[in-house]
């Protein structure tokens, strides 16, 4: 009694030693001055986002428990293709043709031709800089991808045959039909450089919609703009008769995949860390208005429409209890990934084991189909489905294949 009421009388409360203690490793951890933790020397600056209630959108989403995109999917085409993110075919049917982590875009010729190269998105492209094979989807490609290029969203224009191309270094850029260099259209707005393009989508009066995907981060560092939750990125819009570039939407949390509905009274894009898709209205009384389509169970990526004017989103599933907790709380992702270990740990602590989910949704957001791959037997990390002929072409980012499964 005696001794607690001198230890608070005399000694200043920081004195305590296990006080002193905690706001030692506390500081540590916030400071981490030795920059043990998986953000380095990074300067990091966390936001609250806003993010669906996961037990609401958990109870309501189908599950496929059979795993069916695991089961009857294929795996094609295992390292002759690295990293292909969006699926593209010609006027013709040739195809697909995909962009790589290498800098190139390539299309399939058929069995005797095989994978031909077919546009690059910079004269600054080389063979001995930029090819390297199957180590272009590793950490080897990063320091190269700025003069590579690195092309995401593919789209071509039904009517002229050339094909644009969303590309996360070099903007928006456009190549005919027979291929090879492309030309840039859109690499600055307002006066400031484009640092992320990701996806578009072209209106029939030939306005290219596309996404920017943050104002502070680029492709290689896009981590960092799902941990913080900023939300710079932005929808903009190319006008070809003026050559010029508008801000359509701005302040969107990683916007990602973008997709014309069928008659094209709106857009349909993906916000990827708020794991939503969500419409901007292009015509019509509700024009300019932007509404939530459906609330998704993990991280969607591209976003592609049938024949049937239905639209197939990639998602990296699942979100997490502990993921929604960090993101209403920045704070607590302050400590939370400084923390000095490494972040696929810290990522398995917080309930983290991806797969790929894939989903069929009408223009409301009703779901009409899900298939699943749990445990990763045809892809693990999905970004693109294309529904073709009777078949589901599925792009990654992150594997050297593609995947395909008889639909329906
Ligand atoms: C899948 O499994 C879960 C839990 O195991 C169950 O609640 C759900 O009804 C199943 N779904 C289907 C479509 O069978
Ligand atoms: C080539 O790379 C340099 C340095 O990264 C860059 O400044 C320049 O714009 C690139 N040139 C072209 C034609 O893209
Ligand atoms: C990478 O590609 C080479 C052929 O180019 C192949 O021999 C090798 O097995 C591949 N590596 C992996 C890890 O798949
Ligand atoms: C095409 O339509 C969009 C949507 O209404 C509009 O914003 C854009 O300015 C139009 N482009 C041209 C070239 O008229």
């Amino acid at each position: 009694m005696e001794k607690r009421n001198l230890l608070i009388k005399d000694e200043p409360f920081i004195q305590h030693p296990f006080i002193v203690s905690l706001v030692l490793i506390v500081g540590f951890v916030v400071m981490d001055p030795f920059h043990l933790g998986p953000l380095g020397n990074h300067e990091f600056r966390p936001v609250k986002h806003d993010i669906a209630p996961y037990h609401q959108v958990m109870k309501n989403w189908p599950r496929d428990n059979l795993s069916r995109l695991g089961l009857y999917g294929k795996s094609e085409f295992k390292d002759q293709v690295y990293g292909p993110e969006s699926l593209e075919f010609d006027n013709l049917g040739r195809g697909p043709y995909t962009g790589l982590a290498d800098g190139r875009v390539v299309r399939w010729m058929g069995e005797e031709l095989g994978w031909e190269t077919f546009a690059v998105v910079t004269s600054n492209w080389t063979e001995k800089i930029c090819l390297r094979g199957n180590d272009s989807t590793t950490a080897k490609q990063w320091k190269h991808e700025k003069t590579c290029g690195r092309p995401l969203g593919l789209r071509f224009d039904k009517e002229s045959g050339d094909l644009y191309i969303a590309d996360a270094y070099y903007g928006l850029l456009v190549v005919g039909p027979n291929g090879g260099l492309a030309t840039p259209l859109a690499t600055h707005v307002d006066g400031e450089p484009i640092l992320f393009a990701n996806d578009l989508d072209i209106h029939n009066n030939g306005s290219i919609f596309f996404t920017d995907t943050s104002k502070r981060y680029n492709r290689v560092a896009h981590f960092f703009i799902l941990l913080e939750g900023e939300a710079t990125g932005r929808l903009l819009r190319y006008d070809p008769p003026t050559k010029t570039t508008h801000v359509v939407l701005d302040g969107l949390a990683f916007p990602n995949g973008v997709q014309f509905s069928k008659d094209q009274s709106f857009l349909l894009y993906t916000e990827t860390t708020n794991c939503r898709l969500r419409r901007l209205w292009i015509d019509g009384p509700r024009s300019g208005r932007v509404e939530d389509v459906a609330d998704l169970p993990g991280f969607p990526d591209n976003v592609r429409m049938n024949e049937k004017g239905q639209f197939w989103v990639a998602i990296d599933c699942c979100r997490t209890p502990a993921q929604e907790v960090l993101s209403h709380n920045p704070w607590l992702r302050n400590i939370y990934f400084r923390l000095p270990v490494r972040m696929s740990l810290l990522a398995r602590a917080m309930g983290m084991k991806m797969y790929t989910v894939i989903s069929l949704l009408d223009d409301n957001g009703r779901i009409l189909e899900v298939l699943e791959d749990r445990e990763g037997d045809v892809m693990k990390l999905v970004s693109e489905v294309k529904e073709v002929n009777g078949k589901l072409w599925i792009g990654t980012v992150a594997h050297n294949h593609i995947a395909t499964l008889p639909y329906p």
